[in-house]
């Protein structure tokens, strides 16, 4: 047992470690409150020893210990308080020194990639963009663009038709929305259409029911077939290099007299020859002409003033030849491990 002397000096003892007490973390506040507060704890057995005070005395170390007992409960509270508080508010604050989440950007498709490097080109010698209906009537894909009725040439295109009689078809090409540009606006126009064309095709790594074209169209006062080769040799050199070369072969659209196929030289071999090119050292990449009068005059723009020449672009088969893709299906499959490859590029 303790005599009133040590109870006293253990109680000063113990005013003075709370008042020092300045805890760094919630644990340090539970092992003192062990200290002090525990069934076997440092008041604990000073409560006991009181026992052995003298009655007269009772008093005054009752009151002693019990404002000790007070001390130590009050300074318990108020650090755990301060703790907890930090701990919640833990969640909320930014940590700038917490590793950063790994971010799965997405990607643009690489036929839009090649759209808006089509679209950027031509912007930059004058042609502004315009895009109308994928739905079109018979007027507006063929009958306006100088296909006689009944004509052959009308099943050079498998159309996919939505209703007969009469016809109402998924656009076959983008030529289009010429009729529709020009049915609203006289010249001069210098515009590209850009949009998704529908063909009733049996799909293969080469040839797909739905694909892109970007078409070209420039009417104006003298517009010559030497306007319409020097635009197209400036686009191929800005989208295939400044060593591309283009030659252009004879054709036939109803809508354009003359009317030409162009090829670009093969920009994976060089014009060497290789498997993209089948060895010819070529590839194919448009249909082009001047525009035909009638269907310059199925617009009521007056083939006595105005010439004007158009030409149609595969984006697939550009962006193909861009980036070496020998699938035509890869585009429309939307595989991540096909797409994450084209992060980066706009
Ligand atoms: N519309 C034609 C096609 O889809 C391409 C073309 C456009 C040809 C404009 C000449 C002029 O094949």
């Amino acid at each position: 047992m303790l005599d009133v002397r040590e109870i006293e000096d253990k109680i000063n003892l113990y005013i003075g470690e709370i008042e020092d007490f300045s805890p760094e973390s919630l644990d340090e506040v539970e092992q003192f409150r062990n200290r002090f507060l525990a069934k076997k704890g440092l008041l604990a057995e000073l409560f006991e020893n009181f026992k052995s005070v003298p009655p007269e005395k009772k008093k005054e170390f009752g009151a002693k210990l019990n404002a000790l007992k007070n001390s130590v409960e009050n300074v318990i509270e108020i650090y755990k308080k301060k703790f907890e508080k930090k701990e919640e508010d833990r969640d909320t604050e930014i940590d700038l020194t917490r590793p950063a989440n790994h971010l799965q950007p997405g990607a643009r498709h690489p036929l839009s990639i090649i759209r808006n490097q089509i679209i950027e080109i031509f912007s930059r010698i004058g042609f502004t963009v315009a895009e109308d209906r994928e739905i079109e009537d018979d007027w507006h894909n063929f009958t306006a663009l100088n296909f006689p009725e009944e004509h052959p040439a009308r099943d050079m295109q498998d159309t996919f038709f939505i209703e007969k009689n009469p016809d109402i078809a998924l656009r076959t090409h983008t030529s289009s929305v010429q009729i529709r540009v020009m049915e609203k606006t006289q010249p001069p126009i210098r515009m590209i259409f850009p949009g998704r064309v529908f063909r009733n095709e049996v799909i293969s790594a080469r040839a797909h029911c739905i694909f892109h074209q970007v078409e070209g169209l420039y009417v104006d006062k003298d517009v010559s077939f030497a306007d319409l080769k020097q635009t197209l040799l400036f686009f191929a050199r800005e989208m295939f290099g400044d060593q591309s070369r283009i030659r252009l072969r004879p054709s036939y659209f109803p809508f354009t007299e003359p009317s030409g196929e162009m090829d670009v030289s093969c920009n994976i071999c060089g014009g060497v020859g290789c498997n993209i090119c089948k060895y010819t050292g070529w590839v194919e990449i448009l249909g082009c002409g001047m525009v035909d009068p009638n269907v310059l005059e199925n617009c009521k723009i007056d083939s006595n003033i105005y010439t004007g020449f158009a030409f149609g672009m595969g984006i697939e088969r550009i962006t193909m030849l861009k980036y070496q893709i020998k699938d035509l299906r890869l585009f429309f499959e939307n595989d991540l491990r096909f797409l994450r490859q084209f992060r980066g590029s706009y």
